[in-house]
């Protein structure tokens, strides 16, 4: 019996701070395009090249949704805003974005996921 207690002890601790745990989502809803939003050339092609093309390119685990260039990451824009406001990409276990890295990528979107 005790043995049964630590065994769900022990599962309920990991389980706690694991990295299956769900990251700290915090997005601020913005209805307007700020004036220092980023473009796709100024920056946000890099940032979803580093924290999503790993994956999202040729020969990476999610090759039929790219995201390595304007064309393909505007396409996806939709799906990519409700991938990031829920913080469900990138997934557990890989590089995460910052809160404020997050938060560029929503402008961006917001300004019109500008060329
Ligand atoms: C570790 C690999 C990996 C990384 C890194 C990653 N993704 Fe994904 N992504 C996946 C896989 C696998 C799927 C398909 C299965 C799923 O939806 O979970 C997916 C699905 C998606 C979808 C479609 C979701 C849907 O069901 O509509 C979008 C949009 C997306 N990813 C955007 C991104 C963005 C944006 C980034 C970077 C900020 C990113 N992903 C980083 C692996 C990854």
């Amino acid at each position: 019996m005790q043995k049964l207690l630590l065994i769900v002890l022990l599962a309920a601790l990991l389980s706690g701070c694991g990295p299956a745990a769900a990251p700290a989502c915090s997005v601020e809803e913005q209805a307007a395009c700020p004036a220092n939003a980023l473009t796709y050339d100024t920056g946000i092609g890099t940032l979803l090249s580093e924290r999503c093309s790993p994956c999202h390119a040729a020969g990476g685990v999610e090759a039929q949704r790219l995201l390595t260039d304007y064309a393909h990451v505007s396409g996806l824009r939709m799906s990519i805003a409700s991938q990031l406001v829920t913080c469900s990409m990138p997934p557990a276990g890989a590089p995460q974005l910052s809160a404020s890295e997050r938060q560029q990528v929503l402008d961006w979107l917001t300004c019109g996921a500008k060329k």
